[in-house]
């Protein structure tokens, strides 16, 4: 299928498998990219060695295109686009809007800047700037979210715009890649779906959750960091939810010692980036460091198994996904039913 998103980032397939902390690292990357989608490594929960590395090791099993995506807000953001430009990543992917000047920096070194957005204003922000594309992540997205339903954002910003938008949040077969083009989007994007695929190096005991998951079982919570964050709801969710202040302060410290001695960032950096992460918002000491060490929270699931300590982020497909294909079965699986649906509709003309 030939979209404005395959021609821009020279893709056979106009699907997305998103940047997720700790869940997309070089094997689902390259997995997604070998199966000719554009896999996107997650960088906020690796050192700068790390990434470097990590963009090495998808190179060393793949010649397909790929991005990496970085929170634009993060203290180190120039470091790391400088990583991504010397290693020659296709695609620099955005939590929340890069500024003029990283964009600028980006596309004067041939990288394409695909920005993630949740609202229309910020869409068209990031195209005045000069992003080629963004996704668009509607409200029942997994990760920190917005309140407006993909249904509404995405015709929304389609009409907001002149650059290719691809769809994300609710995303996990051919049906919805037909509707999204529909809409007018280049492409669709999607996290949960490709969290839950055997290429994923999540832990089993952690798939089986989100398996056994029904729509109900996906909540948004802003307990965890002060921000709209969707994920499974768990005991600890519950429990964040109930306790106070200084519970909560205790549990971010502990939390923060362990994300800093990974993260190689110093107190300083941590706290300025939770501050960033505020936008404005009234939130406790407890809630600031919480919001720069929400990647432990993802890790203590995402790589350790700990259902009963970790964030488990999650899309609400989560309620709708029972099985782990490999990359190149979804892939194929979602391109089979786009095709199948686009020849039901032509029949029912
Ligand atoms: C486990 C998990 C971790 C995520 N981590 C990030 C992240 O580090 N950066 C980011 O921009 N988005 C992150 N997201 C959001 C996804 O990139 C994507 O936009 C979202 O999952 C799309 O909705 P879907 O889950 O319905 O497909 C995460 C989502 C999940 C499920």
């Amino acid at each position: 299928m030939d979209t404005a998103l395959t021609r821009l980032v020279g893709v056979r397939h106009p699907l997305v498998q998103t940047g997720m902390g700790w869940v997309a690292g070089p094997r689902l990357v390259s997995a997604t990219a070998e199966a000719g989608a554009l896999g996107i490594l997650a960088s906020a929960t690796m050192t700068p060695d790390r990434l470097r590395e990590a963009i090495r090791e998808v190179r060393s099993r793949t010649s397909a295109p790929f991005g990496v995506n970085l929170r634009a807000d993060a203290a180190d953001a120039g470091d790391r686009v400088r990583i991504m430009i010397e290693e020659g990543v296709r695609v620099a992917s955005f939590a929340l809007a890069p500024s003029p000047e990283l964009i600028a920096e980006l596309k004067a070194a041939g990288v394409v800047v695909i920005p993630s957005i949740g609202a229309r204003r910020h869409a068209e922000k990031v195209a005045a700037w000069g992003a080629d594309a963004v996704i668009v992540q509607g409200g029942e997205g997994g990760g920190h979210t917005g309140e407006v339903a993909t249904t509404v954002l995405l015709p929304q910003v389609v009409d907001a715009v002149g650059i290719p938008v691809v769809a994300a949040g609710g995303f996990f077969d051919g049906r919805g890649l037909v509707a999204a083009l529909a809409h007018g989007a280049a492409g669709v994007a999607m996290g949960t779906r490709f969290l839950l695929t055997s290429d994923s190096t999540v832990p089993d005991a952690v798939k089986a959750r989100y398996l056994a998951a029904t729509v109900r079982d996906v909540t948004v919570t802003t307990a965890v960091d002060g921000l709209p964050h969707r994920m499974l709801r768990t005991e600890l969710v519950d429990a964040l939810e109930s306790s106070g202040r200084a519970r909560t302060l205790l549990h971010s410290v502990r939390r923060a010692a362990g994300f800093r001695r990974l993260s190689g960032l110093t107190w300083r950096q941590m706290i300025r980036d939770g501050l960033a992460m505020k936008h404005g918002k009234e939130l406790t000491w407890g809630q600031v460091l919480l919001a720069a060490n929400t990647p432990m929270l993802l890790r203590s699931a995402m790589v350790d198994g700990r259902t009963d300590l970790g964030v488990m982020a999650s899309g609400q497909v989560a309620g709708v996904i029972d099985d782990l294909p490999s990359c190149a079965e979804l892939v194929e699986r979602v391109m089979k039913e786009a095709e199948e649906t686009l020849a039901r509709l032509a029949a029912a003309r």
